[in-house]
């Protein structure tokens, strides 16, 4: 697996793209720079494959870009109200780059930076791994994080993505991959008609700037309920106080099969109709966030010169909830020296 160069920052340093292959047809490419998934090409029904995720075709595009188009965001993925907590007494202050709020991990988050990337050899399916230390302070967050994302592509079509961190002082880690799918693999199109299932009966409903209340309230009667497949767009108009407050989805989901560190469980499958296009997301955490791309304005110039319209891709980040560290009911994502982080998230692929 020989990188080709992708580009060059600011500062001189070059940033390489990586490309993954199975036997069957699956190619995903990825970059060094915010160990960013920049294409992921999957088959459809009739074997036609196709790009499923939202990327910028040159460099400038993820350096200068707000939309965190695949990349892996931290430490902290989604909201930490304030940017303010409280660890073992200290108060901390985060940088708040979200009106008042801390998001994904500040200004220049695990998204903007620079990865040593790594071949990971021994699983017999192409693997990469990317290692990022964050220093001490780094936008606030106490301690010298050390985090390994690693990308595998297995033979029958899933992406395998495993996180392990640790610190040298107590601190808080969260982090998540931010890919923007759209199974019809056409950008031009908004993701309104995939069918959506989310095994959740509960959600954390959020106030004005987005940060849970710290309820967790039922989706049974609400457009929030995915427990059976229905289409994203056939409630994400209706009068419902959450959908006006993030503009459509934006919301945490709180996994109904999670059971504790480590035990992966179906999360949410995603269907696209049209191109018979399944991705089953399965993962070890206790959250996911749905958000269904609308803050994407058009303003967003992607790869092959496309403007990405509202709604164009969502994300399904697997999470701890939003603002844990001031939530003390919800899951903790407090990480101790002599601990391990550890995260597996996996999005399979294959068609109906
Ligand atoms: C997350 C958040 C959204 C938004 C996007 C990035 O998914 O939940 O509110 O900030 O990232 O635009």
């Amino acid at each position: 697996m020989e990188p080709t160069t992708f580009g060059v920052l600011a500062d001189g340093r070059e940033v390489r793209q990586y490309v993954l292959a199975n036997s069957t047809g699956m190619t995903m490419q990825v970059i060094d720079y915010g160990a960013t998934i920049t294409s992921l090409s999957v088959p459809d029904r009739n074997g036609n494959i196709r790009d499923v995720v939202l990327g910028y075709d040159s460099l400038d595009g993820y350096v200068n870009g707000s939309a965190y188009f695949g990349a892996v965001v931290g430490r902290y993925g989604n909201r930490i109200g304030k940017g303010r907590f409280t660890l073992d007494g200290s108060e901390y202050r985060l940088t708040a780059n979200d009106g008042e709020n801390h998001l994904h991990g500040g200004k220049v988050g695990f998204n903007k930076v620079l990865w040593d990337a790594a071949v990971a050899e021994g699983s017999g399916s192409p693997a990469i791994r990317f290692t990022y230390t964050s220093p001490d302070g780094e936008e606030g967050y106490p301690g010298t994080v050390t985090l390994k994302v690693t990308y595998t592509l297995t033979e029958d079509n899933a992406l395998r993505v495993e996180y392990e961190g640790v610190t040298d002082r107590t601190t808080i880690l969260n982090p998540t991959q931010h890919s923007y799918f759209n199974l019809t693999g056409n950008f031009n199109g908004k993701i309104l008609d995939h069918l959506l299932m989310i095994e959740a009966d509960s959600y954390t409903p959020v106030d004005a700037g987005l940060i849970p209340t710290g309820d967790v309230l039922p989706v049974e009667g609400t457009p929030l309920d995915f427990r059976a497949p229905r289409a994203i767009g056939e409630r994400i108009e209706d009068a419902f106080g959450q959908l006006a407050l993030g503009g459509g989805y934006d919301h945490n989901w709180v996994l109904r099969n999670y059971t504790g560190p480590g035990e992966i469980h179906k999360a949410a499958e995603l269907y696209d109709p049209e191109s018979g296009r399944l991705m089953t997301v399965s993962t070890d955490q206790p959250g996911i966030q749905f958000y269904s791309g609308n803050f994407l304005d058009g303003t967003a110039k992607g790869k092959n010169g496309i403007a990405y319209g509202r709604r164009t891709g969502l994300c399904l980040e697997t999470q701890v909830f939003p603002d844990s560290p001031n939530k003390p009911d919800f899951p903790s994502a407090t990480l101790k020296p002599g601990q391990a982080y550890r995260q597996t998230t996996i999005y399979q692929f294959s068609t109906r």
